[in-house]
């Protein structure tokens, strides 16, 4: 590990959304919200949000906000969900065991922790004390990393580090896994987050 200081700055989901990436449609619909009346507001603020994955690359991370907090949408590589499994013994819960209600719906609850197994839904806010994980998906030896980094999530706050499907790390601060928010898709490029059955 280095011993390069972690950026204290980036403390909370709020101060922390310049680390965002791509802003989804929820980001656009936020502005919105603030004309509406209170019980629509309410309803709005809880709503699920339809996303268009269509032009999300290989390799690439989009954002979301749904119900105020960020949600990740990463489609990931051949080569990363190959060094998942090769992580297993190195993570506190790799089989999504723990709070299995709350964190891991049923349908995630697999080695990918998805759906299609190249696209990640996780909830980007770290289970310590509520940062937003920056990417570190490049794989090898880097800054604050160990040197057989396989890929993932480093937290600037307190050092907690998650693999490419949001699973934490042994012996780290935050104690659980990134949520997986119920989602499911509407099309092979439409995606539906804040909600996982037809009403
Ligand atoms: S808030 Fe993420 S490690 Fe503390």
């Amino acid at each position: 590990m280095s011993d390069q200081p972690i950026d204290s700055g980036k403390r909370t989901w709020i101060i922390a959304s310049s680390c965002v990436g791509v802003v989804g449609a929820g980001f656009a619909a936020a502005p919105f919200v603030g004309s509406f009346q209170p019980s629509e507001r309410a309803r709005a603020a809880g709503a699920a949000v339809e996303v268009d994955i269509s032009a999300l690359k290989s390799g690439e991370k989009m954002t979301v906000e749904w119900r105020g907090k960020p949600v990740w949408i990463v489609k990931r590589t051949p080569e990363q969900l190959a060094a998942l499994p090769k992580v297993d013994a190195l993570l506190a819960d790799p089989k999504s065991a723990r709070k299995a209600d709350e964190l891991t719906p049923p349908y995630a609850r697999n080695e990918d922790r998805s759906i299609k197994p190249e696209i990640l839904v996780v909830v980007g806010i770290c289970s310590h004390l509520g940062c937003s994980p920056s990417d570190k998906f490049t794989p090898g030896a880097q800054a604050s990393l160990p040197d057989d980094w396989a890929g993932g999530f480093l937290c600037p706050c307190h050092g907690s580090t998650f693999d490419m499907a949001g699973r934490v790390y042994k012996n780290k601060p935050a104690p659980d896994n990134l949520e997986v928010p119920p989602h499911m898709y509407l099309s092979d490029t439409r995606l539906i987050i804040g909600e996982d059955k037809k009403a």
